[in-house]
């Protein structure tokens, strides 16, 4: 077995194939994950909430993340791992953006990196692709802009979506191998598959698109409360992390553990 490759994933779209994704903050799930049929693993800025308890991507830094990226391939064998470029860490420019993006590939180990916004990263991703780093875009809504958006709202319904297809474009030339559509209208997605020679990766964006992400504890069911639409969830690790907690805590309290079997 090898590590996945870019060019596998669109080899993949030619075929009609799908293929799913994950987010990855930490060495023992990176490991589930490769082991268990997700051939691209994502170091998501999510990692602010998931991980860190933020109420937005915002705050999380380069420095923060990229110990959770070297983690996460240091525990794979197979996946292709893309890194995300923080808030704040592109957007001055392709020098800025090409800055941290070498950080991410030489200290993390990275095998490609992901950033927000279409048109207007484009030179971004020119930039990078030219450097010869992998470039996974991300239109529809964007996290990071959740200011400017007026919070987790669909994008995209105006003119189907013609807003949404001139960026899927412009990531295409600019050198992407990959895009993030994330809650976008199905129908508008199903066009930008289509039109698009590179695979798609939906979230929230209907059943078309050439792959499918979501945030690992969304999936697993460790996050509890209330739940975007897209997510399904496919364990329920919070009730199963609660249980073995409360029995670990009972049994300390009683002195039922430790037995003799778990002392030297
Ligand atoms: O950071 C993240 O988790 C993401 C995915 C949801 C695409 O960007
Ligand atoms: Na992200």
């Amino acid at each position: 077995t090898r590590r996945v490759r870019t060019r596998d994933l669109i080899a993949a779209k030619s075929r009609g194939d799908r293929w799913p994704m994950l987010t990855a903050y930490d060495q023992y799930t990176a490991s589930i994950f490769d082991q268990n049929g997700v051939p691209v693993l994502l170091v998501g800025d999510s990692a602010a909430n998931n991980v860190f308890g933020h109420e937005t991507t915002l705050p999380i830094t380069v420095d923060e993340l990229l110990p959770l990226v070297r983690a996460v391939v240091r525990a794979t064998k197979t996946a292709l791992v893309v890194a995300d470029l923080p808030f704040g860490s592109y957007e001055e420019g392709p020098t800025q953006a090409l800055r941290t993006a070498v950080r991410f590939m030489k200290e993390g180990g990275a095998h490609a990196v992901k950033l927000e916004g279409g048109r207007r990263v484009a030179p971004q991703i020119e930039a990078l692709t030219g450097a010869g780093i992998p470039v996974m875009a991300h239109i529809g809504f964007t996290p990071q802009s959740e200011h400017t958006l007026g919070g987790y709202r669909v994008q995209g319904r105006e003119n189907d979506g013609a807003e949404i297809l001139a960026d899927a474009h412009a990531v295409t030339e600019a050198g992407a191998f990959a895009v993030v559509l994330e809650m976008v209208p199905g129908e508008v997605a199903k066009t930008v598959t289509k039109e698009l020679p590179i695979p798609t990766v939906g979230i929230g964006a209907g059943p078309d698109t050439d792959a499918q992400v979501l945030v690992w504890q969304d999936m697993a069911g460790l996050r509890t409360g209330r739940m975007p639409r897209f997510v399904k969830q496919y364990a329920d690790l919070a009730g199963a992390l609660g249980e073995a907690t409360r029995q670990f805590a009972a049994e300390v309290r009683g002195g039922e553990f430790p037995t003799a079997e778990h002392t030297f």
